[in-house]
């Protein structure tokens, strides 16, 4: 058209909106290949990307990451989509080898008093052998099923408890609660000769009992369990406000600040000369409880001193 003006050239006025026809195509034509090369790289490339990712996490592949696609740092939603997505894969891959540990450290476990069980099993086929072996052969096979049995219970307790979101509340006396589970544990108290200090106020609280017997019974068998022949284990509760504090703090061997981090995980035993006793399930099952009842507890330990086990439960 300015070709045809510029000339002088006489057009009909057909031609001209021919021309501006023509023009507007064009246009159209680059704004819509335009439009369709940011979607392309900007959107639907990254999209199958992440279709493609996902697919591979489905068939448990979580070692898969995609990268950002923007060079100049800046977030825009689909940079968020991608740094969320990267997120939850490693969270998938956390569980699923958290899973992959508990599985095999549960069978690990099983497999060694199985094995008690089943060589002392065969030694009392043995003919010949004498009444106090025979006695011996069945104890150890009676403590390893005992151990067996422990483990087993503990595990589903466990399992049970993590899948557990409901408590039953009611308002009962702690320090009753209290008193009953050092009591219940008194022959261990005397087989190690430990001192113990009580000082307990009548403090009443509104939570799940049966829970909270695990808390005590599991921190009270630690202490004494950790704790020299001859040493204290002090048990306080008090109130503050709405709180109800219970301090369990023994005098044993206390712990290391590298296992201090620990401890809660499941299976985690820290000194290896404790090996023989438990299964390191037991402060797992404390906080599952505490967080199910909505508390906190609290560790300060002195590596060779003593440890404090410090719960605060809201009424
Ligand atoms: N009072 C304590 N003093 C010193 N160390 C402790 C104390 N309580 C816990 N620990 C450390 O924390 C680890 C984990 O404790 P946890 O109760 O979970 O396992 P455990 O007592 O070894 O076994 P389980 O409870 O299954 O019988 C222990 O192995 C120990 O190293
Ligand atoms: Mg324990």
């Amino acid at each position: 058209m300015l070709y045809n003006k510029f000339l002088n050239v006489k057009t009909s006025p057909w031609i001209i909106a021919l021309d501006i026809s023509g023009y507007i195509l064009f246009v159209c034509l680059l704004i819509s290949l335009t439009i369709h090369y940011i979607m392309h790289t900007g959107y639907l490339k990254p999209l199958a990307e992440i279709g493609q990712a996902a697919r591979k996490v489905a068939e448990g592949d979580f070692t898969v990451r995609i990268h950002g696609k923007r060079k100049d740092g800046l977030k825009d939603e689909l940079e968020v989509f991608i740094e969320d997505f990267n997120k939850m894969v490693e969270e998938l891959a956390t569980i699923e080898s958290l899973k992959e540990d508990f599985i095999a450290n549960i069978s690990h476990e099983i497999k060694t008093p199985l094995a008690v069980i089943q060589s002392y099993a065969t030694l009392l086929r043995k003919e010949g052998i004498s009444k106090e072996e025979k006695e011996n052969y069945i104890q150890t096979v009676l403590e390893a099923s005992s151990k067996l049995s422990d483990l087993v219970s503990n595990v589903l307790r466990l399992t049970k408890l993590e899948n557990q979101e409901i408590i039953q509340k009611s308002s009962y006396s702690l320090a009753e609660q209290l008193r009953l589970c050092i009591l219940s544990l008194d022959e261990k108290f005397e087989e190690k000769n430990i001192e113990l200090e009580i000082d307990i106020d009548e403090v009443m609280i509104v939570s799940d009992a049966s829970l909270l017997d695990i808390v005590w019974n599991n921190l009270l068998t630690n202490a004494i369990k950790f704790t020299e022949p001859g040493g204290r284990i002090k048990v306080l509760l008090h109130q503050e406000n709405e709180t109800a504090i219970v301090t369990i703090a023994d005098t044993g061997c206390g712990i290391d600040d590298n296992i201090c981090k620990r401890i809660f995980d499941r299976f985690y035993q820290g000194d290896t000369s404790h090996l023989v006793e438990g299964y390191g399930l037991g402060l797992s099952l404390v906080k599952r409880v505490i967080d199910l009842v909505g508390g906190r507890i609290l560790v300060t330990s002195e590596n060779g001193k003593g440890s404090t086990f410090t719960v605060r439960l809201n009424n």
